[in-house]
């Protein structure tokens, strides 16, 4: 009699296992990570958020800041101690694992394998091996195949999903490692999206898609495609309720996507547009392409396309050798473009970007205080701007149940995402409902609100 908890595959017998993962840094990650756990249910793992119980540990790393790079090193260290105590398979995958895989394998006696970017499709097989008895190997290839085409695996059960349309970046900012861990920018067929989505809204329950891509704005150029085009498609397909897209470049954004951000319904009121410093120079220095004025004319353009949309973007303070006077002209983008949040990062130099090799001036201390000054002026602008949203109703979804000031409430994530946290008429399960809230009162970093209608699992358009 074949035993049911076990699958066999090849020469191998594979028990039922539980995979522990964690996952540092941008959403397209987190799709991977996705990804990673729906390849390994055919070999009978299930996930678990108890590392201890765990067969099979999996680092999916970020190598974008030096910070990321150390809390994993740390972290992969500290695993040492559950390698000795029991057999357990380690391995490492993402950007760090991309550019350094080899050197960590070697590094950590306890790492039994590490896996580059574009080889996330081929985790089963390399799991595989590993049971054969083969360890300590790296495989960090890119994928040489003319077209990049994928199928959509989420395994979260949630309405929300994450739709990789574009991988890779060809832009080389002079700051950036991501082109170096993640490769050359590829499209995916425009047709093969809509089926894709089509497929998660109606086999998955899905409602709301985030397109992603390192930079979404390049989206189709290989294939003679676009952005704006793919978003006109995906709003006919009934069922899909709420479409967002993250990153953008600014130098990419183009008239059409811009109109489309004023006709499209299903497209959300809000738009990240990372514009990394206010100062032309140091755009320059970035290797950027576009100037402050014309950053600030896309902003103009979309919000008169869409009044309603709201804007957040990316700054990196102290950029080597940045001026006093290069810092003040952030200061000055951020009261011009008044955005609705932002998120900044003190300047980390990268092996192997330009940027690294410049000889900086600037210390540590000067890239703090710089940095200090921005996030300060923002919180200002910010608890200007969500003031405005007092008295006003908000159709979102209903995210998570959490917990303020002892009182148990529900929270939801607006069209134009921000979170507003609402208390429940009663003790009913509020999870992925659309709600009407209106907004009581809002601060730099939290909404409060309260219930108006609830309209259950499915919504009424937003
Ligand atoms: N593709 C996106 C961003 C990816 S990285 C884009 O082009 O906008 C996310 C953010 O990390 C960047 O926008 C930038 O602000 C920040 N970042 C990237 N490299 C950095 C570095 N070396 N030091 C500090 N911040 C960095
Ligand atoms: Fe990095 Fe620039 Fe590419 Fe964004 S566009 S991922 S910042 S190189
Ligand atoms: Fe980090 Fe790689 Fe994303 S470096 S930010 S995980 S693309």
């Amino acid at each position: 009699m074949e035993n049911p908890n076990i699958i066999r595959v090849g020469d191998l017998d594979f028990p039922q296992r539980k995979v522990w993962m964690k996952t540092y840094g941008c959403q397209m990650n987190y799709h991977d990570s996705e990804r990673i756990l729906s390849h390994l249910s055919k070999l009978n793992f299930t996930a678990t958020d108890v590392e201890a119980d765990a067969d099979l540990l999996i680092f999916n790393t970020c190598a974008i800041r030096d910070l990321a790079n150390q809390k994993f090193y740390s972290h992969l260290g500290e695993t040492k101690h559950i390698a000795s105590k029991k057999d357990v398979v380690i391995a490492a995958g993402g950007c760090i694992a991309q550019t350094e895989g080899k050197d960590l394998v070697k590094k950590y006696k306890q790492l039994d394998f590490a896996f580059g970017t574009d080889v996330i499709d081929n985790i089963g097989e390399m799991v595989y091996r590993v049971y054969a008895g083969d360890r300590k190997f790296s495989v960090t290839t890119w994928d040489r195949s003319e077209d990049y085409s994928i199928e959509t695996k989420i395994t979260h059960g949630s309405p929300q999903a994450f739709v990789n349309i574009i991988k890779g970046c060809d832009k080389f900012c002079s700051y950036c490692i991501v082109p170096f861990t993640r490769g050359r920018e590829k499209s995916r067929r425009l047709d093969e999206v809509v089926k894709d989505v089509q497929r998660l809204v109606e086999y998955s329950g899905v409602q709301e898609i985030t397109l992603l891509g390192q930079n979404v704005n390049s989206y189709g150029k290989d294939n003679g495609e676009s952005l704006a085009q793919l978003l006109g498609e995906l709003e006919k397909i009934d069922g899909l309720e709420l479409i967002r897209y993250t990153t953008s470049h600014p130098y990419d954004v183009s008239d059409e996507l811009v109109a489309a951000h004023g006709s499209l319904k299903k497209l959300a009121n809000h738009l990240h547009l990372p514009v990394q410093s206010g100062s032309n120079t140091v755009l320059q220095r970035m290797l950027r392409e576009y100037t402050v004025e014309h950053y600030l004319g896309l902003v103009e353009k979309m919000r008169k396309a869409n009044p309603n949309i709201v804007i957040s973007s990316d700054i990196i303070a102290g950029f080597p050798n940045e001026t006093e006077e290069e810092h003040q002209d952030t200061l000055k983008l951020l009261r011009a473009a008044r955005y609705d949040f932002i998120y900044a990062y003190s300047f980390s130099a990268r092996k192997g970007t330009k940027a690294a090799r410049i000889d900086d001036v600037l210390t540590e201390d000067i890239r703090g205080r710089r940095l200090r000054e921005i996030m300060d002026l923002q919180n200002e602008i910010q608890a200007e701007i969500r003031k405005t949203m007092e008295g006003q109703t908000y159709r979102m979804l209903v995210v998570e149940k959490g917990s303020f000031k002892g009182e148990s409430k529900w929270t939801g994530r607006t069209s134009c995402n921000r979170l507003v946290h609402f208390t429940p008429k009663d003790e009913s399960d509020m999870l992925w409902h659309w709600v009407d809230v209106k907004v009581t009162s809002a601060t730099t970093f939290s909404c409060q609100g309260e219930l108006l209608a609830d309209f259950g699992k499915k919504a009424a358009r937003v």
